[in-house]
């Protein structure tokens, strides 16, 4: 017997998965020195996910010891939560997650390319190899330090995706502090709200950004935001354009300081279970959350989804065209990649610029393997023809994954077909800020199993979906919709909500006792897969991102002092939006109507835009005498999107309102709308 073959026999008979015949994760692991594994073996993926669902603790362990570089090694996989809340994971751990992410690919390839910024201008991308990032990071990382960022801290990164804002992201992590990116869209108000809340010590900005060939005044937006938060000691403001912009005491020029640092920053060790970086979204209520992630359990579910789901082979150029600000770009951006050793593609730009056909420029220029991106962008390019695809090389493309949001079976089918050439993978990947990584999705799967268009499919590795009745009880078998809620934990998931643990336990736990409640609703066809229906709380989705309806709401009325005077309620509802996904559509009721009305609806939209950020602002605003209410007052909104969505007359049941006749005078005030809006 060969030496491989014998050490392949004691690791069949030691390892947990050994019933079909397979070493076990860690153990494989071990053998393939160099990053992730090449492929899933043959009969790995129905015995990784058996043992996984029967056995997480276990499957997850071994992942994690081979899979992740430690300091120390941890003594319990996972803490179940109890009686209702998340799990806590491999615990009594430490390891710092830059070191991760680079340090342990520097020792080994050095000069592979960590990152290739893809700039707004056409054709002036920027490399970056796994030492460069290692030096800035450091740099970066003591430069705060310098300014007095400890452990422990929170920082708050406002810039779009470059080197610098990764950089930043794991020099927080290199020193134990906690960022939270704030999206470069963010209005002044929507970042110091998200800085007051976290309580942040630094904000790191550029002086502006580029985007689509305009320029965003990102300093000026963080100098309104922090002149109302105490407890910002510094600004950090990097270069990103040649412009000067007014700098006070506080603000600290970046590069300047960076090339002053130590190019060696000593990492800190850091427990599992400590928070790596809060994250907000919005909930059904007007107060974003700060969506908690910690360090190990993160990172390797970031990193394990980014394999497997999109097979991602070492030297593959991996290219996730979302942003930094959203959990997108968390995980599949900087941390799956950079701790699988990838090459990873930061895109500043837009889909059409300079030209519709920027995407396949780019995947044809870095010679893309793996292109991530949302519907909303692939439904806007599907508008243009698809001469703009075929202009380019797309060869190298072997995945195409889709985000975010709904795919609509048209866009889906372009992308397969159009961009894809009909011969790459395309998987629809569900998933949420709080799972911290993809937890549906057509692969991995059993070798060449079918994918159904415009369907997630299959659940992760350890994911068991449960759909749930109105009565809390789980349904069984197959063609049933219900409450889509996940049955055991996983290490990707989120730990709480910053400074307030007991809405995230109601949120996500109380709804079904002993289930997370994802807060979607999903269809189980008849074949056992899982096909998203949308969700069922007051929470749309614009263009692949996520808002509150009560957030919009709550910036137009008057219920503070700041917003509009003459509006003293609105409900808002989002309805299908061909480009969008979903658009927002507010009803407001005035003070008094004049000929004022317009200009109040103008004013309406300002405010939107200053309070939140342009994407949420309503692409419609219908002014109505009253509001549709149930005796308690509540707002039915669900009858209102019926008038929208289907302009049936058939309201279903409304014996709860208060005045019936209220249905009729909406819909007469929606026809005539529509009709001027046409004429
Ligand atoms: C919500 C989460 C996924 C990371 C980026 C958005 C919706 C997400 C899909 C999909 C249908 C989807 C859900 C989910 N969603 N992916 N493939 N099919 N719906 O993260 O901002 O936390 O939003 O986006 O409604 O709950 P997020």
């Amino acid at each position: 017997m060969t030496l491989a073959a014998a050490r392949a026999r004691v690791l069949r008979a030691l390892s947990p998965l050994h019933p079909l015949g397979w070493v076990s994760v860690a153990a494989w692991r071990r053998c393939s020195q160099a990053g992730p594994p090449a492929a899933l073996p043959h009969g790995g993926y129905r015995a990784w996910q058996e043992q996984a669902a029967r056995d997480p603790a276990g499957f997850w362990a071994d992942v994690a010891r081979g899979w992740l570089r430690w300091d120390s090694p941890f003594h319990t996989a996972c803490q179940p939560g109890r009686p209702a809340g998340p799990a806590r994971w491999f615990l009594g751990g430490r390891l710092n997650v830059s070191v991760n992410c680079l340090d342990q690919h520097v020792e080994k390839s050095p000069n592979r390319v960590a990152l290739i910024w893809e700039r707004d201008e056409p054709g002036t991308a920027v490399h970056v190899t796994y030492r460069e990032l290692l030096d800035l990071t450091c740099r970066l990382a003591n430069t705060l330090k310098k300014y007095g960022i400890q452990k422990g801290d929170k920082v708050a990164i406002y810039m779009p995706v470059s080197p610098l804002s990764v950089a930043g992201m794991l020099a927080c992590a290199r020193i134990g502090a906690v960022h939270t990116v704030v999206f470069a869209g963010f209005s002044a108000e929507s970042l110091a709200g998200r800085i007051m809340d976290s309580g942040c010590k630094a904000v790191i900005t550029y002086n502006q950004g580029v985007r689509g060939g305009r320029i965003l005044e990102l300093k000026t937006t963080v100098d309104e935001a922090v002149k109302n938060c105490p407890s910002i000691k510094h600004v950090f403001v990097a270069q990103r354009t040649d412009n000067k912009v007014h700098m006070s005491d506080c603000d600290i020029p970046l590069e300047e300081e960076m090339t002053k640092a130590a190019s060696v920053c000593t990492p800190e060790s850091m427990d599992s279970e400590d928070m790596l970086f809060m994250l907000y979204t919005s909930g059904s209520t007007g107060k974003p959350k700060g969506i908690v992630h910690t360090q190990a359990g993160y990172l390797l579910y970031a990193a394990f989804t980014h394999k497997y789901v999109f097979d991602y082979q070492q030297s593959d150029v991996f290219g996730c065209v979302a942003d930094i600000g959203w959990i997108t770009g968390h995980s599949y951006v900087v941390y799956g990649p950079l701790c699988n050793g990838a090459t990873s593609v930061l895109f500043e730009s837009t889909p059409v610029y300079p030209d519709p056909g920027r995407y396949w420029e780019v995947v044809q220029r870095l010679k893309i393997n793996q292109f991530y991106a949302a519907p909303t962008a692939i439904r806007l390019l599907l508008n243009y023809g698809e001469e703009w695809v075929k202009k380019y090389d797309r060869s190298s493309l072997k995945t195409l994954g889709s985000v975010g949001e709904p795919i609509n079976k048209e866009a889906w089918q372009w992308f397969y077909q159009v961009v894809g050439e009909g011969r790459c993978t395309l998987v629809d990947t569900w998933w949420q800020t709080e799972t911290g990584g993809i937890c549906i999705a057509p692969r991995p799967s059993e070798e060449k199993a079918e994918i159904i268009p415009a369907m997630a499919m299959r659940p992760f590795f350890g994911i068991v979906p449960v759909l749930m009745d109105e009565n809390g009880k789980v349904i069984e078998g197959n063609d049933v919709s219900g409450a889509l809620c996940i049955a055991q934990p996983w290490p990707g998931m989120a730990r709480t909500i910053y400074r307030d643990h007991q809405r995230f336990v109601d949120v996500y736990f109380k709804a079904y006792p002993g289930y997370y409640f994802t807060g979607d609703g999903a269809y189980r066809t008849k074949k056992g897969y899982y096909q998203i229906t949308g969700r069922m709380d007051d929470v749309i989705n614009i263009s692949g991102h996520r808002l509150g309806t009560a957030e919009i709401e709550d910036a137009m009325v008057n219920s503070k002092q700041a917003d509009h005077p003459d509006v003293p309620e609105t409900a808002v509802i989002g309805y299908p939006h061909k480009i969008k996904g979903e658009g927002a559509f507010a009803f407001v009721v005035l003070k008094e109507q004049t000929a004022y009305t317009d200009h109040v609806k103008e004013e309406l939209k300002t405010i939107v835009a200053s309070k939140i950020a342009k994407y949420a602002v309503p692409d419609h605003i219908l002014v109505v005498k009253r509001l549709p209410k149930t005796r308690s007052g509540k707002i039915m909104r669900r009858l209102l999107r019926k008038v929208v969505t289907e302009q049936s007359n058939d309201m279903g049941d409304v014996t709860t309102l208060d005045d019936p006749s209220v249905v009729k005078e909406i819909l007469d005030a929606y026809q005539k709308y529509k009709d001027k809006s046409s004429s």
